[in-house]
């Protein structure tokens, strides 16, 4: 019998699937974990990037260890004030902010907005002047930094939509300048997500180092620098890894980036602070014996868990109530009217039946968040342990 975490998979017999099984005790070691890395730097601040995964127990966690939070809409303001995060602590992004999302922002005083266009900045300044708050707004640069990942996580490229170009931010900045209610507080970057590559890191911080020496040429001080988030996880040995290398990374910012006196460092980590320690479980309702192939057909879908019908993505899968170690090459597929409703191909499990409870593990981070209720399906159950 296989052990699940800190659980005896026996405990799960009778849970209805699919489910969402989150261990808060990996999720409290990982949260130490970061804070041990970051100890005795003051000035670097941790936002939890809320897209991740915004089930509220996970968000009360988060805010009740003191990390501030990353939002990218109204929605997720809302979510995260709700669950304890300060106001001040909050971020707020994302390249298409709807008025009621801006006025939101204002009227509880987040920290900072992370503008993306002009025509955002001449926005969030209306609203700001209509409603006679101070908006501190920091500027989202495009750092044209390839990052080594799936294209579509891939967010610093040129041809990317987010950020603004390097060569434009003087001007933006300047224009802050004739506005009384709007505070220039610092520059953003984010280059995409999954990454593991160090290296991806030491480009954005050359970048930073760059931008930075352009804006002291030209007398501009910057209080604070958000480098974003991105930090991977194993996907392949959760149980080798499942606390990412959370030294490498602060490391590589530590020795990369030329901060100025007084500047404060702030991070947006999302994945790496949940992935591992979400698992999707789900029960196999039949193995169909295909001409070509055996298929075992779960009973979670693509609506459950969509990261490997839209990039492609890995989650390692195991049968929890196997009692064999004969094993079997199967295609493993949900139950959703679509091909693309397949977690992996050539898989071999051990020898599987009906009623088997199989785990999709490393699901902490967009499983949950990125589930719809395509073909009229409930979202996934949730327990937490
Ligand atoms: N900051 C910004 C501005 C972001 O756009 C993102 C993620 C993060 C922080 C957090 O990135 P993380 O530390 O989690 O890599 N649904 C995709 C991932 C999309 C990431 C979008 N932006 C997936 O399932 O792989």
């Amino acid at each position: 019998m296989t052990r699940l975490m800190n659980i005896n998979i026996t405990q799960l017999k009778d849970i209805q699937t699919p489910c969402y099984l989150y261990d808060m005790k990996l999720l409290a070691d990982t949260l130490a974990a970061i804070q041990g890395e970051t100890a005795g730097h003051d000035n670097y601040h941790v936002h939890y990037a809320v897209k991740a995964n915004a089930n509220p127990a996970i968000l009360q966690a988060i805010a009740a260890a003191g990390f501030g939070a990353d939002c990218v809409s109204g929605g997720e303001i809302e979510a995260a004030l709700r669950a304890g995060f300060k106001a001040e602590d909050i971020a707020f992004a994302g390249v298409g902010k709807a008025d009621w999302e801006i006025q939101l922002a204002l009227e509880q005083g987040i920290g900072m907005f992370n503008v993306e266009s002009t025509e955002e900045l001449e926005v969030i300044n209306e609203l700001a002047t209509a409603m006679n708050k101070t908006a501190r707004v920091s500027f989202r640069i495009n750092p044209n930094v390839g990052a080594h990942t799936h294209a579509h996580i891939t967010t610093g490229k040129a041809e990317n939509k987010f950020g603004i170009d390097m060569e434009d931010m003087v001007m933006v900045i300047r224009k802050t300048e004739t506005m009384p209610l709007i505070t220039f507080t610092g520059l953003h970057f984010h280059i995409g997500s999954q990454l593991l590559v160090m290296d991806d890191f030491v480009a954005l911080c050359s970048r930073v180092n760059e931008l930075q020496d352009i804006l002291d040429s030209e007398g501009i001080r910057v209080p604070n620098i958000n480098v974003g988030g991105g930090l991977g996880i194993d996907y392949d040995e959760p149980d080798a890894h499942p606390i990412p290398n959370f030294r490498a990374y602060f490391d590589t910012f530590k020795q990369g980036l030329r901060l100025r006196e007084g500047q404060q460092l702030h991070f947006e980590l999302g994945r790496a602070m949940v992935g591992q320690m979400g698992s999707l479980l789900t029960r196999v309702l039949y193995v169909k014996h295909g001409k070509q192939k055996q298929f075992v057909i779960v009973d979670a879908g693509f609506t459950d868990l969509i990261r490997p019908a839209l990039y492609g993505a890995h989650h390692k899968i195991e049968n929890c109530t196997a009692t064999t170690k004969d094993t079997v090459v199967y295609d493993v597929v949900g139950p959703i009217c679509e091909s693309s409703d397949v977690f992996a191909k050539d898989l071999e499990l051990p020898e599987t039946h009906r009623g088997d409870l199989l785990v999709l593990r490393s699901a902490g981070a967009y499983g949950e968040t990125m589930a719809s209720c395509y073909n009229c399906r409930s979202l996934p159950n949730v327990k937490t342990i």
